[in-house]
């Protein structure tokens, strides 16, 4: 059983989770375009971690009886002046999304769901190990400055990076990701 104001809250998490990848879609075709295959890389997996994101909370309010609301999705910007300027706009996109998951939890508190409130623990994890990677390159970047040559070294690094959680969605979230672990 999920509390109307709960789910209410809970549909505009996943728009916001919806518009968390869309931001990192845009940003993986601007690092394409750039020729930055390791950046272009590293936002499609945060693209598909948004993706699981956003799909987790879908299936939690479907089997709590309620209804996915769907809302539209804001354009996200398409230009970015560097890097530097792309993960300092990432970090506070999910500081934004840190801000609004501590609100759901505060929500799910005071209505004392406690269903709701240990869905939201993986969230309230989750948002820590984001903004430390998000942080982890800010420094990297820094330290990089104008030098080219570094900035490719860190373009390969981020090309390693893998897609750790599932992507297909048809036998559900949870079977998925159990399936994956
Ligand atoms: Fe789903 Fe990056 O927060």
């Amino acid at each position: 059983m999920l509390d109307k104001q709960m789910a209410q809250a809970l549909n505009e998490q996943i728009n916001k989770e919806m518009y968390s990848a869309y931001l990192y879609m845009s940003m993986s075709a601007y690092s394409s375009n750039m020729g930055l295959k390791g950046f272009a890389n590293w936002f499609m997996v945060q693209y598909h971690e948004e993706m699981f994101h956003a799909m987790k909370i879908y299936e939690y309010v479907q089997r709590q009886g309620e209804e996915v609301k769907l809302e539209a999705l804001q354009a996200p910007p398409a230009e970015f002046s560097s890097q530097l300027d792309m993960f300092t706009k990432t970090l506070a996109h999910e500081q934004f999304i840190t801000s609004s998951i501590n609100e759901l939890m505060e929500m799910a508190q005071s209505k004392k769901d406690h269903a709701t409130q240990i869905f939201l623990e993986w969230y309230v994890t989750e948002q820590v190990e984001e903004e430390e990677n998000d942080n982890d390159i800010i420094l990297q970047l820094k330290l990089i400055g104008d030098n080219a040559h570094a900035l490719l070294m860190l373009d390969r690094e981020l090309a390693a990076r893998a897609t750790t959680i599932p992507t297909d969605f048809s036998k559900g979230v949870e079977a998925a990701a159990k399936a994956a672990a």
